[in-house]
């Protein structure tokens, strides 16, 4: 029953006609465990224009919510701003449904969409910071490189001083509410936070970059429509200096512990340093790699300080739990650690070593060289665990965390 659902107005003349998806759960390596939303937007003027596409799977849902409005037909323009499927997975069928005039992105775009879709005539490359008035509406075009693929850009509609800006400002979240000011203000931190540090921290200094010049592209939003999650319109402001706040990295005195167990042993010692590293004043958060996951030791190292990883010598080797979060960490290349590794072994014990590699290719500043514990630790390696926590807390420079 696609027909009753509904397009939701942003503004006299924009509306929302994107898809819900409750059931996702992973998002690229990313656990998406409250779903998302796929936003799509219809600019109704003198002309009509779609503003990306959903997910194919969601086709139907969006040309409903579309149709709610007008008919599809109508359609004259599409602008894909970001070409990954789940913006453009409908894309070639909505062309096929809609024959429309023009989908505009950018170059870089133009060539993605082309290399997934074999698409080609009717696609037209905008320029960095081309104006254009489609239908009575003023739109202009801002390549944002590699935010977070090489064709990715906005659209800014200044009359209405809408910035239609795909995945930034983003999270994934499904909910019945479409606008941050009908859901809670501790929900919408979690969730962008969580998407910063998943999708963008390796793009920091690109983030800033980008922020910085907004100003100076007269792009002064009242609203933000992401391609994710809620629209925002009530803490605009509020939004923008979270992302200025996170592209900086001013880490807090706080320390993760990552780590995985055989038989108890590196869960103990993960247990003693944490009780260090509070003891020398800084927060902690202790994630055992069976119950959370890679996603949320990202969240968690958006505003720390020190990585602490931990494992088991297995086969030679570290436990594929630790060996699949650090792969993932590596690759959003958290800036300024410091940090030390931890483990238990039972003859060969390489676990330790192996840790302190991956976490030099981190950058990680190592603090020590670890702590490595033959099958139990007794007391005097459980002290030296919490010795341990303590001394990376006491390398931590003052912060906004504790003192
Ligand atoms: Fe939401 Fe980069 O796609």
């Amino acid at each position: 029953m696609t027909d009753s659902f509904s397009a939701v107005q942003v503004t006299d003349r924009v509306y929302w006609v994107g898809a819900t998806d409750w059931a996702v759960r992973n998002f690229h390596g990313y656990a998406t465990t409250r779903g998302t939303t796929y936003n799509a937007y219809l600019i109704v003027a003198d002309k009509i224009i779609l503003i990306d596409t959903v997910k194919a799977p969601f086709r139907d849902e969006m040309f409903a919510r579309i149709a709610s409005v007008v008919h599809p037909g109508r359609i004259d323009y599409i602008i894909s701003n970001h070409s990954e499927m789940d913006h453009s997975g409908c894309l070639p069928e909505t062309i096929a449904a809609v024959k429309p005039d023009a989908v505009f992105a950018s170059a870089m775009g133009v060539k993605a969409l082309a290399d997934h879709f074999r698409l080609g005539p009717g696609l037209v490359a905008v320029k960095n910071g081309e104006q254009m008035n489609l239908g009575g509406v003023n739109l202009s075009f801002h390549e944002t490189r590699m935010l977070h693929w090489p064709d990715s850009m906005f659209t800014w509609m200044p009359n209405d001083r809408l910035l239609f800006s795909q995945d930034a400002f983003g999270m994934h979240l499904a909910s019945g509410e479409r606008f941050d000011d009908e859901l809670p203000a501790d929900l919408l931190e979690r969730e962008a936070a969580k998407y910063y540090a998943n999708i963008l921290m390796p793009f920091s200094p690109l983030v800033a970059a980008l922020l910085g010049k907004l100003p100076s592209l007269g792009i002064s939003p009242r609203i933000i429509a992401p391609d994710h999650g809620p629209i925002w319109r009530g803490n605009v402001a509020g939004i923008v200096e979270r992302y200025a706040a996170w592209a900086r990295r001013t880490p807090r005195r706080k320390a993760v512990i990552i780590y995985d167990t055989m038989w108890g042993s590196t869960h103990r010692m993960a247990r003693l340093i944490g009780e260090g590293v509070v003891a020398g004043g800084a927060e902690v958060k202790i994630l055992p790699l069976g119950a959370n996951h890679r996603s949320d030791a990202a969240t968690e190292l958006l505003d720390a300080g020190a990585l602490l990883v931990g494992s088991p010598t297995l086969n030679n080797d570290i436990f594929p739990t630790v060996a699949d979060a650090l792969c993932y960490l590596k690759g959003l290349k958290p800036k300024g650690l410091v940090g030390a590794a931890f483990g238990s072994y039972g003859w060969s014990g390489e676990s330790v070593k192996i840790l302190n590699g991956l976490l030099k290719e981190m950058q990680v500043g190592l603090v020590g060289d670890g702590v490595s514990v033959r099958y139990v630790p007794d007391d005097g390696a459980l002290a030296e665990c919490a010795a341990l926590g303590r001394r990376v807390a006491e390398t931590l420079p003052a912060g906004e965390g504790k003192a």
